[in-house]
């Protein structure tokens, strides 16, 4: 990996001591100046505290670019505009991968290369059987992704690149069909074997849905709107997910490991299960005229109710994704004869009323990605429960483009943060009948 530039310094002066340190300040291609505290302790005896590391470049990275000001996002320095409108799912994950759009030999490779493994072995027909049928399917995610390792041994080798490399493959090719079963498995119906014939949002789609008993019949715009739903969530820094997929790479665990850490990560309603979430808040909320009163609720603190789908640790505007799949989703109604989706209806005003209020203007509040991915996904006939799995099926491929660039990067150490401890000093052992 280059060296970042060394542009400038920042001095650090402890006061009441004669100690200081001059801090290189590095400079990436795009975003702020960041300070090289690597010598800092060393030096001064000092750690830095940040909770949330929300002030922390915890690596340095050359896949995904935002500008949260402004509300971009690049990968690999293309606009999402571009590629959600022009690109598809699997040339999107070549270029994250690979750092450069594929010309059309390398594009055919990279393809077959997916396809041939997107069967899963037949052992895992059984491994469905150990889960109870209504468990929430990010359970199911976190258990079949960690247990592939015990399928593919030589996954362990991760200084192997070629070993890395297959395991890239089979994670993006496998993580449609797992999520796929994950679904067919909670409605007892059969599992569909992946068709290679299809492009890679089509097979998905047609694994969710298609039956033995029935022909499938395509939709290209519900293909088109997969395909673009996976491309907005495949990548987005270093978000926690993402830092989680990192940290436990960082240990030289296995990617299969690491990835199913990621999907454990993203469960949560702060981050990945929010979709799951707005779903659930506009149901609650369920009228227009119950929107105002929510909103009061939503601005007491000791409520601890939050309006989800809004607000960003990085965006401080309108999140890009959300701009994209605001249009997405009049296309998917449309196609689908939807003229009035109370949901859709209901966010809008919702919306509108927060991004006029003080509250949410004063803090910078807007509209992130799963604000309106939850009522295309809805419409398109998903189940609430599969939401975060969806985006877990996107992200699969940042996360192992992230660990892959982590493992390649001479810099990789150990990921271990250190502490501000404020607990009980050194004190001794009492027996308990002296214990007050
Ligand atoms: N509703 C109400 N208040 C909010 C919200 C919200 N959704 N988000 C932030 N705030 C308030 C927060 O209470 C704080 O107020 P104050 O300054 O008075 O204490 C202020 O805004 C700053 O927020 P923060 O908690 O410091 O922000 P954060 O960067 O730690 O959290 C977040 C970011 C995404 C976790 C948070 O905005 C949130 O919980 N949003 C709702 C859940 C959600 O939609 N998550 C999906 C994120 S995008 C997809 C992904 O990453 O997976």
């Amino acid at each position: 990996m280059d060296k970042p530039i060394h542009a400038n310094h920042i001095t650090i002066s402890v006061s009441n001591t004669n100690r200081s340190v001059s801090l290189p300040l590095l400079e990436g291609t795009l975003g702020p100046q960041v300070a090289d505290i690597r010598k800092l302790h060393n030096e001064t005896g000092i750690f830095t505290f940040d909770p949330g590391y929300g002030e922390t470049a915890s690596c340095e990275s050359k896949i995904t670019y935002i500008d949260g000001d402004a509300g971009v996002l690049l990968y690999r320095g293309y606009p999402i505009e571009q590629l959600a409108e022009k690109s598809t799912f699997l040339e999107v994950a070549y270029l994250l991968l690979n750092g450069e759009l594929p010309n059309e030999a390398q594009f055919e490779m990279f393809t077959a290369h997916i396809t041939r493994h997107t069967m899963l072995h037949e052992q895992f027909r059984r491994f469905w059987e150990g889960f109870r049928r209504d468990a929430h399917p990010m359970a199911a995610l976190c258990g079949v992704v960690g247990a592939m390792s015990a399928f593919y041994p030589e996954s362990v080798n991760i200084s192997d690149a070629h070993e890395r490399e297959v395991s890239a493959y089979r994670l993006i090719a496998k993580i449609p069909t797992i999520t796929a079963w994950a679904y067919k498995y909670s409605v007892g119906q059969p599992f569909m074997y992946p068709r290679n014939d299809l492009s890679y949002a089509e097979n998905f789609l047609y694994m969710f849905k298609a039956v033995p008993t029935e022909q499938y019949k395509k939709n290209p715009t519900l293909e088109r709107a997969m395909d673009r739903i996976l491309i907005l969530h495949a990548d987005h820094e270093q978000n926690a997910s993402t830092s989680t997929v990192r940290l436990a790479g960082s240990t030289g665990a296995n990617p299969f490991a690491c990835i199913a850490a990621g999907i454990a990560a993203l469960w949560g309603p702060a981050h990945g299960g929010a979709n799951e979430a707005v779903l659930r808040m506009l149901a609650e909320i369920g009228d227009k005229k119950n929107i105002k009163p929510f909103i009061e609720e939503v601005k007491d603190k000791n409520s601890h109710t939050k309006l989800m789908g809004f607000g960003h640790r990085v965006y401080k505007n309108y999140d890009p994704r959300a701009k994209i799949l605001q249009r997405t989703c009049y296309e998917v109604l449309g196609e689908l004869g939807i003229k009035h989706e109370p949901l859709l209806e209901l966010a809008m005003e919702l919306e509108k009323i927060a991004l006029e209020d003080d509250y949410f203007v004063s803090r910078k509040l807007y509209p992130n990605v799963d604000f309106y991915s939850g009522i295309i996904l809805k419409a398109m006939g998903f189940p609430t429960t599969m939401f975060t799995p969806l985006f877990a099926l996107a992200r699969t491929t940042g996360w192992i483009t992230q660990w892959m660039e982590m493992i390649e990067d001479p810099q990789q150490r150990i990921g271990r943060p250190r502490q501000l401890y404020t607990g009980a000093p050194r004190r001794d052992y009492t027996p308990i009948n002296e214990r007050p």
